[in-house]
């Protein structure tokens, strides 16, 4: 056994003042605890300086002494997740669901210390495992779990293996401290985590090996992580900290409000939360929480809501604590984004280029505030990795705007009698969409809808190479022509409104059209089709049925008519060739001036164009190497669709809605804020971000909270998500409302 160490002379005499400093102190605590009966200290504080004392006195042989209390004492205590009392207790936090709990929750602060003026912070709620550090001169020397907020599991071997977390604090921090934080697991690191075990596990079963477990989410990934006993494990797994409160501190001047207490911490070098904000009164501090609400997946890591904290530290000391839960801090929560349901069958659906897509058909749930009852299941190798079938029980998950996704399947809950599940081998694209269809996977299925009157494709599928998908074999399949159709009057390309999925799947089970060129010949034919099902106005006069144009058809006829000046690039991304999207149909419309030119051109010419590349190029000459491509493209031209682009006199747009102003606020179901916001520009609305004398109108959705409430004393008039679709509809319902409304009252401004 050796009895020197490697160190420096100077190191030495450091590690000796430390642990000359160690023994007085435990010795002192000896006395306490043994003779006088009156331990200042917890157990586990003591046992913390007891450990320190040990591992230094192994480091440095030569400091050994047999006076030393880890002679006379017995064993020192375990290391891994020993227990840890905290010296003040970690408290949880209470919640506020919507505005009117958190504007509650401050008037009972306001109430209790008979205050108006309140400044806040606020931080992302992180979701992760709550984790607080103690440093001493600088150095990492213990890190506990929350446990039950009086005592933890000391993880202090884990925590010092993530990188996020610093060993070594640069600054002066103070002699002895301690921070609290979260530590998580960012999502992509949880993404990669989860696809290598799920690689494990494919090998693992091939080799008739048991599976390793699957994190649910990043929180629970992140405890696992953490509470490894092995901290080599914890090593390798991608955690992180964000830093949001200072615990203790002995003899120091700390900061005396939270916001600058943050700035004090990272000077240390923590990573304190992101993007936490300061405000003014509690209506800004809601303000920031819907915002927060409105793009909770911007973040890289998972958050569950948003921390609203008092600034103030002398005000959050007389506000002090109730049970468990500050009364100087509150959670606003976000509406879960995963919720379990059974997924009852497996179905696919044809993409517009021919990949047959499956998706889970749910038992219906709410996820983040919304109905859901399909899910994506991406392809059959991901439903293999995570080993979905029907009848299974699932975890959803709903991410913003996001498709809900099928996350894993409940093991536990399994049918006994399930069977993996096998993809079509005959392509399944119908047009019904609302059938019985003799094809077992048709979307409209059996006893979902009822009646079939949608074609069959029924042509082989097959995978192409190193693609995930399947592709349906037949052109002229009638998903692909539904779908190619639909891409065609999409926003993004001719932007044909009133040519939506269900007037398509109509006018083609109807023979109206066959593909899109054919949308050009409905102007020209509006008598004849007004007789079509479901398109024109039925009329009864005399006892017998009139067939009228209507406004229906007529303002579709419009739509049709101003499509064809939207432009070259429009037009290239309506056809929908692989890969070319708004962006590079742009670059190509710009560079090569007509639609001729492009679909002629040599693939490396293409290629040439900055922001194309090779694969675009490609696509473009394979799709132009087809004769019912070049079909398509003559028949669009013969119609008038403009294909160059020396853009003529762009035609006035209809824009009913100029000169008012609405404001937009709060959640809404039907579409996102920025989506709204776009429509009501396009129909040549001013849109404000916030609420004044001048805003005609408040579009308020659900959990709207400080606008709302600044409309109302404005009195100005506020209408639902309702109203705000059917102002898109028929934008001249906004005028004939706000007339009403101002017929009531003379003086209203409009
Ligand atoms: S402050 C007095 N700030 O949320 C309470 N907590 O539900 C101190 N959390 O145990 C907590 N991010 O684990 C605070 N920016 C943040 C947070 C945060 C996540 C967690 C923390 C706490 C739990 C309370």
């Amino acid at each position: 056994m050796s009895t020197q160490s490697s160190a420096s002379d100077s190191e030495i005499i450091a590690a000796r003042d430390r642990v000359e400093l160690l023994r007085a102190e435990i010795l002192r605590h000896n006395h306490l605890y043994h003779t006088l009966d009156a331990p200042e200290i917890s157990d586990a504080e003591y046992d913390t300086l007891f450990d320190q004392l040990r591992r230094l006195e192994a480091d440095f042989p030569e400091l050994a002494s047999a006076d030393s209390p880890t002679q006379t004492v017995g064993a020192a205590p375990g290391r891994t997740f020993a227990v840890i009392e905290h010296r003040q207790r970690m408290l949880s936090l209470g919640n506020a669901f919507n505005a009117e709990e958190l504007i509650a929750w401050q008037q009972r602060a306001s109430d209790l210390l008979d205050r108006e003026q309140w400044t806040y912070v606020t931080e992302p709620k992180i979701d992760g495992l709550a984790i607080a550090l103690v440093y001493e001169r600088g150095r990492l020397v213990q890190a506990a779990t929350r446990g039950d907020g009086r005592a933890g599991e000391d993880v202090t071997a884990n925590l010092r293996k993530i990188d996020a977390v610093p060993n070594e604090l640069s600054g002066s921090p103070p002699a002895r401290f301690e921070v609290r934080g979260e530590v998580y697991m960012p999502k992509a690191g949880f993404e990669a985590m989860n696809a290598e075990i799920a690689e494990q596990n494919q090998r693992r079963r091939e080799a008739g090996r048991s599976q390793l477990t699957l994190y649910a989410n990043p929180r629970n990934a992140a405890a696992g992580s953490v509470r490894q006993k092995d901290a080599g494990v914890t090593a390798t797994r991608p955690l992180s900290i964000g830093i949001y409160q200072l615990g203790w501190c002995d003899d120091a001047i700390t900061p005396d409000n939270h916001w600058e207490t943050l700035g004090w911490l990272s000077e240390f070098g923590f990573p304190t939360t992101p993007e936490a904000a300061r405000h003014e009164g509690i209506e800004a501090a809601l303000d920031a929480c819907e915002r927060w609400t409105q793009r909770r997946d911007s973040q890289p890591f998972e958050m569950d809501g948003v921390v609203v904290k008092v600034d103030d530290l002398g005000l959050q000391a007389d506000l002090g604590i109730v049970g468990r839960e500050p009364r100087w801090a509150i959670a606003w929560k976000f509406p879960p984004q995963e919720a379990s349901t059974v997924l009852e069958r497996i179905l696919v659906n044809v993409g517009r280029t021919g990949s047959i897509n499956p998706y889970a058909r749910l038992r219906p749930v709410r996820v983040g505030g919304v109905q859901v009852t399909n899910a994506t299941l991406h392809n059959l190798d991901d439903i293999r990795r995570k080993d979905i079938r029907e009848g299974d029980t699932v975890v959803i998950r709903r991410a913003g705007e996001v498709i809900p996704q099928v996350v894993r399947p409940v093991l536990e809950r399994r049918p006994e009698d399930s069977v993996e599940w096998e993809m079509p081998t005959v392509c399944p694209g119908t047009t019904c969409g609302e059938a019985l269809c003799s094809n077992q996977h048709c979307g409209g299925e059996r006893g979902v809808k009822d009646v079939c009157e949608g074609a069959w494709c029924g042509a082989g599928v097959s995978r192409k190479d190193e693609d995930a998908d399947f592709y349906c074999d037949n052109h002229r399949c009638p998903a692909i022509v539904q779908r190619a159709i639909e891409h065609f009057a999409s926003r993004g390309a001719m932007d044909i409104r009133g040519l939506g999925e269900k007037m398509i799947r109509l006018m083609l089970r109807e023979g109206v059209i066959g593909d899109a060129a054919d949308i050009y010949t409905i102007p020209g034919r509006l008598e004849e089709l007004a007789r079509v099902p479901g398109l024109g106005q039925v009329k009864r006069r005399k006892g017998e049925d009139h067939f009228e144009v209507g406004d229906r058809l007529r303002n579709l006829a419009a739509a049709i008519e101003r499509s064809k000046s939207r432009g070259l690039a429009s037009v290239l991304v309506g056809l929908g060739i692989r890969h070319v999207g708004g962006e590079n149909a742009s670059l190509l419309a710009d560079q090569f001036g007509s639609l001729d030119a492009i679909l002629l051109a040599p693939a490396e010419t293409l290629a040439a164009v900055d922001g194309v590349g090779p694969i675009i190029a490609e696509s473009i000459v394979e799709w132009a190497l087809d004769g019912e491509s070049w079909s398509l493209v003559h028949r669009l031209q013969a119609a008038g669709v403009e294909d160059e682009s020396e853009r003529t006199e762009v035609e006035p747009i209809d824009t009913p809605l100029e000169g008012l102003r609405f404001v937009l606020t709060g959640r809404f179901a039907a579409m996102t804020r920025p989506e709204a916001e776009a429509q009501l520009k396009s129909l040549g609305a001013g849109v404000g971000s916030s609420v004044s004398k001048n805003t005609s109108v408040l579009f308020a959705g659900e959990a709207a909270g400080s606008k709302r409430r600044k409309a109302e004393s404005l009195d100005l008039p506020i209408w639902d998500e309702d109203q705000l679709v059917q102002v898109l509809a028929r934008p001249r319902l906004a005028i004939d409302w706000l007339r009403d409304a101002s017929a009531l009252e003379p003086d209203a401004p409009i």
